[in-house]
């Protein structure tokens, strides 16, 4: 096992940020600038927006990265950048300064995927067991993966349509919440009633996949007829009601493959991980089995760079470099 010392960097959405990270398990500075007060006027993550912000706070970010660690450029072995998916202007700023640190200093150079970050968040809080199942969750990805060993993933489902998070956001305009929506709907479902009936999309029997656009829909058509009938909409109810058809099906198909898969270990990543409709249900499913489930906390459920720099430890002994061709890409596979 190789020692190592990485500065990573994340840029793929509306967070700018940067981690110095030890041996892939070592939080030694962790530091991330949030675009989301900026996104709220608009309802949304404006891409153009967001590239233009990260290119404004960039420098500082990886300088506080630096200097929180009480570090050097040249203390570090190696410089970890996103490099997909997510949006391609805001991944780009990432990438060139990545590739700009890695040239001019002459370190080797480390493409991650994000999703594979997003699984690795856990690994900060305790080494990941295999085999295990990750679910990850968040406003550009919904997917079940399984893996037998480090950086040995194997997407199991995925969704067909919408990501959870982004249906969560687009349920929340709807009945006028503020974007990000994901937070207040859960709050609100924890005091409504499930009087709607909204259906369960479980796809093919035996189908990881998912498929929310429909439930979207289905809400949407709801608040629609009621309105022209002119009957009240509880909005704690809409809320509790479109929650407990998310959260059946994402703990359904997880709670299924953790069983067909027989592994003892799942974790969830991403910032859906945060509801807590999902959490309390999976708790409840895990411990019937006897089953360990882990969550990272919040701050490392969202995007950062200390998950970045955690699987780029193990990137980094398998010696899985870059050269400075390097581009950001907004679709990319695990
Ligand atoms: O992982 P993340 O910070 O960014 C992406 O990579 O997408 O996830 C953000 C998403 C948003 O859609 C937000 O509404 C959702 O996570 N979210 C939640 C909750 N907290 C955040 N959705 C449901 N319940 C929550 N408690
Ligand atoms: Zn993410």
């Amino acid at each position: 096992m190789s020692e190592s010392i990485i500065l990573s960097i994340e840029t793929s959405c509306d967070e700018t940020a940067a981690s110095v990270i030890k041996n892939g398990n070592e939080i030694i500075s962790n530091e991330v600038v949030t675009q989301m007060m900026t996104h709220k006027k608009f309802g949304g993550v404006v891409p153009e927006v967001a590239s233009r912000q990260h290119v404004e706070v960039m420098t500082q970010v990886i300088d506080e990265a630096l200097k929180n660690a009480n570090m050097k450029i040249d203390d570090i072995d190696a410089i970890a950048v996103t490099e997909g998916p997510g949006l391609i202007g805001a991944l780009l700023v990432g990438v060139a300064s990545a590739k700009a640190l890695a040239f001019s200093h002459q370190k080797p150079l480390i493409p991650v995927h994000h999703i594979g970050g997003h699984i690795y968040a856990n690994h900060l809080v305790k080494p990941l067991q295999f085999p295990l199942i990750a679910l990850i969750v968040s406003g550009g990805h919904t997917e079940l993966i399984y893996m037998k060993d480090h950086l040995d993933f194997e997407i199991i489902g995925e969704t067909r349509d919408d990501a959870v998070g982004e249906a969560y956001d687009k349920v929340a305009r709807t009945i006028g919440l503020p974007y990000p929506g994901g937070p207040e709907v859960d709050r609100l479902a924890q005091i409504g009633q499930d009087t709607l009936n909204f259906p369960r999309v479980w796809l093919e029997k035996g189908s990881y996949d998912f498929s929310f656009s429909g439930l979207k829909s289905a809400v949407i058509n709801t608040l629609h007829n009621k309105k022209q009938k002119n009957e009240e909409i509880i909005k704690e109810d809409v809320a509790t009601s479109f929650q407990n058809s998310v959260v059946e099906v994402l703990v359904g198909k997880t709670m299924s493959a953790v069983k067909e898969y027989d592994v003892d270990h799942l974790i969830v990543a991403g910032g859906v991980a945060a509801n807590k409709g999902l959490r309390d249900a999976l708790e409840l499913e895990t411990n019937k089995l006897g089953i360990e489930l882990s969550i990272p906390p919040l701050n490392l459920c969202t995007d950062n760079a200390a998950m970045i720099g955690s699987i780029a430890h193990f990137l980094y002994e398998k010696k899985r470099f870059s050269d400075m061709k390097l581009n950001g890409k907004n679709s990319l596979d695990l």
